[in-house]
Parts: C-alpha cells; sequence; structure tokens
C-alpha cells in the first residue's frame, strides 16, 4: 500500500527515489548525508543506525561449515583509520542535528567501527547510557583457531545531550518475556547483555543484507526506548530491520538506504510487515525461536 502523503512532515517533500508506506513509514533511496540536510532540527525521537563497519579486508570467515570472504560490498571497505573516524564523526553530527533534546541513539558496530563511534559521540556532546553486548549463541566458528571467535557485537545507547530526558520503557524491559535470551530472567531487570540468535531464515523471506541484523534484537531496541507517538529514524537502512519492528509496533519511520538492491529489499519486508493482509509474513520473521510477548 505505497501513498504519496504522509504523516512525517519533518521531512519535506524530496526529489530522491522515495516510497511510503502507509501514512507512517518513508524509505528514501538516497545518500543519507543528503537526507539528514533536509529533516527538521530537532525533530526525530529515536535514531537506530548501523553504519559501514569496515571490516571488509579480503578475510575470510566460516558460514555453514565453509569458507566464505569476509567483504560485505564496496560500501563496507575501510578508507583507513582516520579516514573513517571522519566519516563516523559526520554522520554522527548530522544526527544529532535532527535527534529532539530528549531524543535517542543506539549505535551498533563491532571493534573495527565501534571504538570510533564512541569516541566521536563523545566529543559531539552526546550522552552514553548504556553500551549493550548482542551476544550471538550461534555464531560462526573461528577458521584459523588462533584467536577467539567473535560471537558478539556491541550497541552503544546514547542521548543527545547530559541535560536531556530520555525515554526508557524500564517495565516492559522487565517484564517482558524475551524467548530465546537465556541470559534475561523472568521479572528481573533487563541486563546489558542480550543472547539474540542470528536473523532465522524467515527474516530472509525477501533476499538478504550481508549484515542483517536479527528483528528480535531490533524489536527490543524500538520497544525499549519508543512509544507510539515516536519518530523512529534509521540512516543506513540496509535490508530495513529496523522499519520491520519500528512499523510492526505502530512507530512512525524514516529510512534511508543509497543501495538499490537494499533499498528494494527493505521495501518489501516493511511493506509485508505494514500490510494486515501479509501480517503471518511478519509473524514469519518474527519466528517462535526469537518472538518476544508481554506477560
Ligand atoms: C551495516 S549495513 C545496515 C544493515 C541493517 N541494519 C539491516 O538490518 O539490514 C549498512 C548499510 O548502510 C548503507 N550505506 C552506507 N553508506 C551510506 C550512505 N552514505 N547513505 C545511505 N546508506 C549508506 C550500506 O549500503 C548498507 O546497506
Amino acid at each position: 500500500m505505497p501513498t504519496t502523503t504522509t504523516h512525517l512532515p519533518v521531512l519535506p517533500k524530496t526529489n530522491f527515489r522515495e516510497t511510503c508506506i502507509g501514512r507512517n513509514a518513508r524509505l528514501l533511496n538516497a545518500d543519507a548525508f543528503e537526507v539528514l540536510k533536509e529533516i527538521r532540527e530537532e525533530s526525530v525521537d529515536l535514531i537506530f543506525a548501523d553504519p559501514p563497519y569496515n571490516l571488509s579486508n579480503d578475510g575470510f570467515t566460516c558460514q555453514a561449515g565453509r569458507a566464505v570472504s569476509v567483504n560485505k560490498g564496496k560500501w563496507d571497505k575501510s578508507q583507513g583509520v582516520a579516514k573513517d573516524f571522519e566519516f563516523h564523526m559526520a554522520w554522527l553530527e548530522a544526527c544529532r542535528r535532527v535527534l529532539k533534546p530528549n531524543g535517542t541513539i543506539w549505535v551498533s558496530g563491532t571493534y573495527h567501527s565501534i571504538y570510533a563511534c564512541g569516541f566521536a559521540m563523545q566529543l559531539l556532546g552526546y550522552h552514553i547510557l548504556n553500551d549493550i553486548c548482542w551476544f550471538k549463541p550461534n555464531a560462526s566458528p573461528n577458521l584459523s583457531c588462533r584467536f577467539f571467535t567473535a560471537s558478539h557485537e556491541t550497541l552503544i545507547w546514547a542521548r543527545k545531550s547530559k541535560a536531556g530526558k530520555h525515554l526508557f520503557n524500564y517495565e516492559a524491559m522487565r517484564q517482558g518475556t524475551f524467548r530465546g535470551d537465556f541470559l534475561k530472567k523472568a521479572g528481573k531487570q533487563m541486563r546489558s547483555v542480550w543472547a539474540i540468535l542470528t536473523p532465522a531464515k524467515a527474516e530472509k523471506t525477501f533476499g538478504k543484507h550481508p549484515t542483517q541484523k536479527s528483528l528480535a534484537l531490533l524489536d527490543r531496541v524500538v520497544r525499549a526506548s519508543s512509544d507510539e507517538s515516536s519518530i523512529v529514524l534509521d540512516p543506513f537502512m540496509g535490508g530495513g530491520t529496523t522499519g520491520v519492528a519500528a512499523v510492526a509496533l505502530g512507530r512512525r519511520f524514516i529510512g534511508i538506504e543509497r543501495e538499490r538492491t537494499f533499498f528494494e529489499l527493505a521495501e518489501k519486508r516493511i511493506l509485508a510487515a505494514a500490510s494486515p493482509s501479509k501480517g503471518s509474513l511478519f509473524a514469519n520473521e518474527l519466528s517462535a525461536r526469537h518472538m518476544h510477548e508481554e506477560e
């Protein structure tokens, strides 16, 4: 149900290739820097950003028992430590401009990028609230056997500034049941290590993105730090996981992705999540092993 009118006036009409899904989601096939300039200052409640990891260095990893290249694509090549840092400073600054004073941002990455992002965030005046360890119990083994098997990613959660008052759905996190997360004890506070499997097959029904996040991860992020009045933005949308979670939870969403193929994948997934007739596809994505339920 793509439409032309939206409830997202924080981004005036643009000339970018754009799809509106229902009235609450706008997806832009464009460069994040160009789109962020057009978004109204201090208008977004929550940002989830999964920027390039800069880890595509021609190495090898193991997938389904086979050695495969770690390269994700040209967009993920490192330009060297200093240039990569400049890039992180630039997008984090552009995001900070559009974030509301009480808004928060999540940034995810591996050691290749997350320290640079964290340092840039501190320099820019963000106030760090947590660093979350996303532990992947089913991470691929290490082929070289010369160091530890990488089995987590880090997410930094920060508010725009120290002075802000951020939204945290404490009770939903404490009381919720997070199926498959054996580290979460029923009725106990949510801790900063989350055990969530890598994306299930059903999450790849429309195709896959090489660094696709698990829907259960984004479901938890969006539930924890937004409500139904929130506008959620993802400047590096990839296969659209943030949009799927946001739309399914009744939030408004703006997603930006430069690569056409990934944009089209995101379009399909978010459309399915937003469309009642395709509701079962969304249920499939949040498959039983990942499902979140309120008690
Ligand atoms: C790590 S991936 C995001 C994966 C996503 N979280 C998911 O679950 O599918 C980063 C994405 O950012 C996109 N990207 C890189 N630079 C960009 C830019 N300047 N503007 C918009 N998108 C960009 C890449 O094409 C890639 O799809």
